[in-house]
């Protein structure tokens, strides 16, 4: 794997940090020439807790787990705000999901271990997978978990095994697959016909398997759910998607005489990774969603179900950072200028990836313009090993603390030990204070499975 060509016409930007806009968390400001996030000097924090350092702005995920829940609750009374945890998840931020009145999406054993250590109250998380094996099935039974996504047939028949011998009656969903094509990264759809989730509309299988649901042992059909997938800035696919699922609703009504109670429509907008980038507000999301509810239920003659939305990546993307120390500078004229941090695919696969896009700042020098254009590469033993391709950055020198933004979501959750790499500590900053919410890895933690 090696990196795209650059593109060495490119110019750099001269935006400060400030003119980043959307892209930084909502308390980041300069301070002399240092970037503050959380009233928290993150030069300062950067030499004191080590790099690479993923770093949480706390209240501004509050709020946006309040703005979520707010827009939605304005507009249909009934509903509820379920974050998804795998966009990142360590105890600490399921007490804070808590704590703001939502509900949590597990997506196996593991993310819902955490949960349940955290204390997080069993009646309110959402288990979802494509393949949860007979033990996750069981474990969440057993847990008490409010509601399983049932993504296959295969899996209702192993729901309805355990629940029956736990002596339990499961609440659940089936995950549709409505066929919509979002606008998003290839990997990142999962909603269209070719896809490896969830029961398809193709010749009406989803449909016709409602019936065996209905007719499972130990299984309660409460409503249906469907994901189209992450990153979607063009909101007339979940309006689509909106449309088909209660259409199935409708249809299910019709037959069996049933009035499913839920419809959860999965995750939640895309925010901005680059500068450019113009994604909807939470509050359009809530508008263009629930007027599709509203919408199609008078049309297709159901009574407006309670709305579920699974945010995830909005939730934490833009509050979280993480902090790096360059350590080697390597500039080849007319191809390239590499930056090496102490970190790279090991703490933030996705550019690796998919060729994510992210802006960064060198934290010592955030009063500066960004005057040069940069391949933020990792440490790892990969060509393809880099945190941001060819992006804008103040002049750098060794030992500078750069700052990559947009980093809360989907880089701690897909975060890997590669070349031995221990994985960063986790700090949530508020009010000037900073605190150390997951202990950085040590080298022994790389041995502590091994016999
Ligand atoms: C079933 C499900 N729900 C919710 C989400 C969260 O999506 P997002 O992070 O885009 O809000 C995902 C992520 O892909 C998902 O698979």
């Amino acid at each position: 794997m090696s990196l795209p060509a650059s593109d060495i016409t490119k110019q750099a930007d001269h935006l400060t940090t400030m003119e980043l806009g959307a892209v930084l968390p909502a308390s980041a400001e300069v301070r002399g020439d240092h970037l503050f996030i959380g009233g928290v000097d993150m030069v300062d924090l950067a030499r004191e807790q080590g790099t690479a350092l993923y770093v949480y702005d706390e209240q501004d995920i509050r709020s946006r787990l309040r703005t979520y829940r707010e827009a939605f609750e304005t507009r249909h009374q009934n509903s509820e705000v379920i974050y998804a945890s795998k966009a990142f998840i360590n105890k600490e931020m399921c007490r804070l999901v808590a704590q703001e009145g939502a509900s949590l999406d597990v997506s196996g054993g593991g993310e819902l271990a955490i949960a349940l250590a955290a204390g997080f109250p069993a009646e309110r998380i959402y288990v979802h997978g494509n393949n949860k094996t007979p033990q996750e099935l069981e474990e969440a039974i057993a847990a008490g978990v409010g509601r399983i996504v049932l993504d296959s047939r295969i899996e209702l028949a192993r729901v309805s095994e355990i629940a029956q011998r736990l002596g339990r009656t499961q609440n659940v969903y089936m995950r549709i697959t409505p066929g919509v094509e979002a606008d998003t990264h290839e990997y990142i759809k999962t909603g269209c016909e070719d896809s490896k989730f969830g029961f398809t509309m193709r010749e009406d299988f989803a449909f016709n398997c409602v019936e065996d649901v209905l007719a499972a042992p130990g299984v309660n059909l409460v409503g249906l759910h469907c994901h189209i997938g992450s990153q979607i800035f063009a909101l007339h696919s979940f309006a689509e998607a909106i449309d088909v699922m209660v259409n199935l609703m409708a249809r299910i009504k019709e037959r069996y005489g049933l009035e499913l109670a839920d419809l959860d429509i999965g995750g939640g907008v895309g925010i901005a990774y680059a500068v450019d980038d113009q994604p909807a507000t939470i509050d359009q999301f809530a508008q263009v969603t629930t007027d599709a509810l509203l919408g199609s239920c008078k049309a297709h003659g159901v009574k407006p179900p309670h709305l579920l939305t699974e945010p995830g990546r909005s939730v934490v993307a833009t509050a979280g950072v993480t902090l790096y120390t360059v350590g080697i500078l390597k500039t080849l004229p007319g191809i390239r200028k590499y930056v090496a941090v102490d970190g790279g695919m090991s703490d933030n696969i996705r550019t690796a990836l998919y060729h994510a896009n992210y802006e960064a700042v060198v934290a010592n020098k955030a009063d500066q313009p960004r005057t040069e254009i940069v391949t933020l590469a990792g440490k790892h033993c990969e060509s393809g090993d880099a945190v941001v391709l060819d992006g804008n950055l103040q002049h750098p020198d060794l030992g500078d603390v750069v700052c990559v933004f947009g980093t809360g979501a989907y880089c701690r959750s897909m975060s890997s030990n590669y070349n031995g790499q221990p994985r960063p500590a986790v700090v949530f900053v508020k009010d000037g204070a900073a605190r150390v919410v997951t202990r950085r890895e040590t080298y022994n933690d790389l041995m502590v499975c091994d016999e």
